[in-house]
Parts: structure tokens; C-alpha cells; sequence
């Protein structure tokens, strides 16, 4: 029988599509996160799925308001799989730690902490970062370049696993009769003297229940899938489509098989933005929604310089290569597409107007009509979508399985809590009774390990 796929939530309570915030209903107010991420966790427990996965950022600036909101302010990721430790008793909480300014130490002992408060249900995310400014953040002049990161990053997976098996299994002893808390002999020092990283150890958390606790990692750069594929149980990968996914995961695969691994211990995890409702219609009309209410260059203040600059008929016309003196430039935002405007826009115009027609359902000449607004907010803030109802989704996650482009996937959703609660409600239903989706209620107290079916890997 094929096995499920594993299926995590990416987390972002202020919506992963920038727009998302806008949406009536929508959570937007960072001061009751604690509600909204209490809601998602029960959300995601009761649909039982494998995991909730936090992000990380570190520097905000306003130019993400319009570009990446939820990345603005948000609680940070220990943070928040320490508070929903107290909150849940299933789900995985994998939080991630930036290897290029994190302390092995404490991430080992904050992790090693999260996993003996769940019964063995953390995970963690390591990233090398990708935002310049977390430099002047953290003391540093600059951003270490790509290879000094990731030689930094191969240290800190070290430090890790040896500050996580400082301790034996049986090393506490605990016996008040004999006096005997601990055996000297199961404790060991971590002994790493890198180039970048030196820890003494051992680890002052006893051994978590996972032992080793399950690593992901994300990336692209050809150092960053030569780390997924030797050391990380989950790769994240970024898939703009199914055949760039299945030539990643082959990619990784091959990378693990010839560093001595068994492939199948590698699960690749592939992002999807499913936007769900009850029937197709409905799915598209909230894309159209989240389109209209993504700002555009009309009415700004000038003295919001962090505006996109990407938001005009303007720089629509000029991806398209449309001549400068073409009327389209004089268009306004919500006049309709003529048909033959279309015909103009040539190849990539006719493509951005495909792409609307599928997310939202509007066509040229049609019964609910495109507008420029549409294209020119579609191509500035592109978003993956998988648009429709249950059965739609479901034949996304199912293609992908068995076209072996991914084993898994983090499930995104454009604002919150109503389309997650879609996800849970509609869609995680279908995908169990496909057997995409485990599921199985009656494995409480499995550990993420067990979740994610990988191998102990402590003796590896
Ligand atoms: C699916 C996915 C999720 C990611 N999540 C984060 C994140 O939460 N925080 C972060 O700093 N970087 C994140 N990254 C970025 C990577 O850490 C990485 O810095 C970026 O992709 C540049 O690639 P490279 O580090 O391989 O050069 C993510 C990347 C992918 C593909």
C-alpha cells in the first residue's frame, strides 16, 4: 500500500498571502496571537495532522507591510512551540533556529526542553537565513557569505546530535534507596572544537524522548541540499511546480543514496497555498477577493516609500513588453480586459490571464469579468494557489504524490483562521479517505519521529 503523505501547517497567523490580513474576518492584530495560535493548534490537532512548523525572520523594516506582512511582527518560533506545548497533546512543533546566529548550545537545551515537555513531539527547522539585515541584529557587520554559513551550519547539526546523545538512555538512575541518582558513565562531553563552533557539554536537559529530535532544513543552494540530503530527516524544498518538485526530490534522493543513506529516510516537503471552500465558485470568488485587496499604486501617500514598486498598469505593461505608447498605459485599475486588449499582450499576457482564469475564476468577456486590477495584482504578488473545493485539493496532493514529487507537504494558508479551518474541515477529510492523509486518532502519544516515519537514526 502507498503510504500517506506526511502533512504539515506552515503557521502564520497574519496569512501567508499579503493581502490575507485584508480579508473580512481575517486576524490581524499581533495582541491576540496567543488566541489566534491556540486556535490554529486545536485546528490542526483535531484534523490530526502531522505538524505545525514555525518560520523564523530576523529584522523587520517597513518595507515588508506591503511585500511580506506576516514577517513584520510575530512571535518567535521557540516561543511559540513552547507555549502551544501546554495547549496540545498530538501534533509535532517544529520551530526554526537561523544556524548563522543561533548558539548551539541553547538551541540543543531549548529543543531537548520542548521535547521532554511533549513527549517527544519537537522538531526543529534549521535555516542559515537569508535577510542582510539580521546582521547589524546579532553584532555582525555583514551577512556571511553562502559557504561560511553553511560550513557553520554542518558544525551546529554536529553540536546538536552530540549535546542531544550526551546523555545515555539509562544514565538517570534514581534510586532513593540506594542513594544513586545518576550513572557517571552514560553522561559524556560533546568535544566539538570546529572552526566555527566549540562546545564542551554535556547538555544540562536529561536525553529528550526522541533522542535525536527530527531535523528539517530549507533551502536552495546547491551546499543547501548537499545538507538536507546527508543530514536533515525533512527537506523543505520551494516547488514552483510538479516537475521542478520531482527533479528536486530526485536531486536529494541521489545526493543521500551516494552519501552512504538510505533514500526513503529523506522525506521532501513541498509548500501549497490551497485556498478551500465548499464548492469552486466559491474557492474562486475569495481568490478574487484577496486580489482586489492587494494595495496597488493608486491614492498612496508618496511618503510610503516602502511601496512595491511592481504595482502599476505601468510595470504590468512593461513585463509584458507592451510599447510605451500603447493606450493600455492609460488603462484604470478596474476597467475590464477587452478581448482585444488580450490579443495585444502577447504570450506572457496570455499567460498571466490564464493563470487569473484558474485562481479566480474570471475571464475575458466573461460572466464575472477581468479587470486590470486582477492582472496587475496576480503578477505582482505571484502565490502558488490550488484553488477549489475538497476534491480539487485533494487531486493536487494526489498527483504529486504519485508522480513522486513530494512525500509530504506544509500547508500554507492566505489568511486566518477561515481558510485553515477550510483546510481542516474540508479538505483533511477527503485527502484520509484517500489515505493521503494518516489521521490515525489512535496513535496517541506517538512520538514526530513516529509522525513523520523515519528511523531513529541515533546510531547512524
Ligand atoms: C520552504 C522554505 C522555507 C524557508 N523558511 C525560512 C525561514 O523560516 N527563515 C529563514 O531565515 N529562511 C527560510 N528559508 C530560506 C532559506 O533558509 C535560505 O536562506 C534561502 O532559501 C536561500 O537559500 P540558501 O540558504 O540555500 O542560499 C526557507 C526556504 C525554503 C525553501
Amino acid at each position: 500500500m502507498t503510504e500517506p503523505l506526511i502533512i504539515g501547517a506552515m503557521v502564520r497567523t497574519l496569512g501567508a498571502y499579503p493581502s490575507g490580513w485584508r480579508h473580512p474576518g481575517a486576524h490581524r492584530d499581533p495582541a491576540t496571537d496567543a488566541d489566534i495560535l491556540r486556535h490554529i493548534a486545536r485546528e490542526g490537532e483535531e484534523a490530526v495532522l502531522d505538524y505545525l512548523f514555525f518560520g523564523d525572520w530576523l529584522a523587520t523594516g517597513p518595507d515588508l507591510e506591503f511585500r511580506d506582512p506576516y514577517l513584520l511582527a510575530r512571535i518567535d518560533p521557540v516561543s511559540a512551540v513552547l507555549f502551544l506545548a501546554g495547549v496540545t497533546s498530538r501534533i509535532g512543533l517544529i520551530a526554526t533556529v537561523n544556524t548563522t546566529y543561533g548558539d548551539p548550545y541553547t538551541t540543543a537545551r531549548s529543543l531537548a526542553s520542548l521535547d521532554v515537555l511533549t513527549g517527544g513531539r519537537a522538531g526543529i527547522n534549521l535555516v542559515t537565513g537569508a535577510e542582510p539585515r539580521a546582521a547589524g541584529n546579532h553584532g555582525r557587520d555583514a551577512h556571511a557569505d553562502n559557504e561560511t554559513r553553511y560550513d557553520r551550519a554542518e558544525e551546529f547539526v554536529t553540536a546538536l546530535r552530540r549535546l542531544w546523545d550526551s546523555w545515555d538512555e539509562d544514565a538517570w538512575i534514581a534510586d532513593a534507596e540506594r542513594g544513586v541518582l545518576i550513572d557517571p558513565a552514560g553522561l559524556r562531553s560533546a568535544d566539538l572544537h570546529g572552526a566555527q563552533i566549540r562546545v564542551t557539554g554535556p547538555l544540562n536537559v536529561a536525553r529528550p524522548p526522541q533522542g535525536r529530535i527530527p531535523i528539517v532544513h530549507a533551502g536552495t543552494s546547491p551546499r543547501s541540499r548537499a545538507l538536507a540530503a546527508t543530514e536533515a530527516d525533512l527537506a523543505l524544498i520551494a516547488a514552483p511546480n510538479i516537475a521542478d518538485a520531482i527533479a528536486t526530490r530526485a536531486q536529494l534522493r541521489t545526493i543521500a543514496a551516494d552519501a552512504g543513506r538510505s533514500p526513503a529516510s529523506l522525506k521532501v516537503i513541498a509548500p501549497v497555498l490551497p485556498v478551500v471552500a465548499e464548492t469552486d465558485a466559491e474557492a474562486h470568488r475569495i481568490v478574487e477577493r484577496l486580489l482586489a485587496l492587494v494595495p496597488l499604486a493608486e491614492g498612496h501617500q508618496p511618503a510610503r516609500t516602502a511601496f512595491p514598486p511592481n504595482r502599476t498598469v505601468d510595470a504590468l505593461a512593461d513585463a509584458l513588453g507592451v510599447a510605451a505608447d500603447d493606450p493600455l498605459r492609460a488603462v484604470a485599475f478596474d476597467d475590464q480586459v477587452a478581448a482585444d486588449d488580450a490579443a495585444r499582450l502577447g504570450e506572457g499576457g496570455a499567460a498571466l490571464i490564464e493563470r487569473v482564469s484558474r485562481i479566480a475564476g474570471l475571464a475575458v468577456s466573461g460572466r464575472r469579468p477581468l479587470t486590470w486590477r486582477h492582472l496587475v495584482a496576480a503578477h505582482a504578488v505571484p502565490a502558488a494557489f490550488v484553488v477549489g473545493d475538497a476534491h480539487l485539493i485533494a487531486d493536487h496532493f494526489e498527483s504529486w504524490r504519485d508522480a513522486g514529487a513530494a512525500d509530504g507537504f506544509n500547508v500554507l494558508s492566505a489568511f486566518q483562521p477561515a481558510q485553515f479551518e477550510a483546510f481542516t474541515r474540508l479538505a483533511a477529510p477527503e485527502l484520509r479517505r484517500r489515505g493521503l492523509l494518516a489521521g490515525d486518532t489512535d496513535r496517541d502519544g506517538a512520538t514526530l519521529r513516529d509522525r513523520l516515519r523515519i528511523s531513529s537514526r541515533v546510531d547512524a
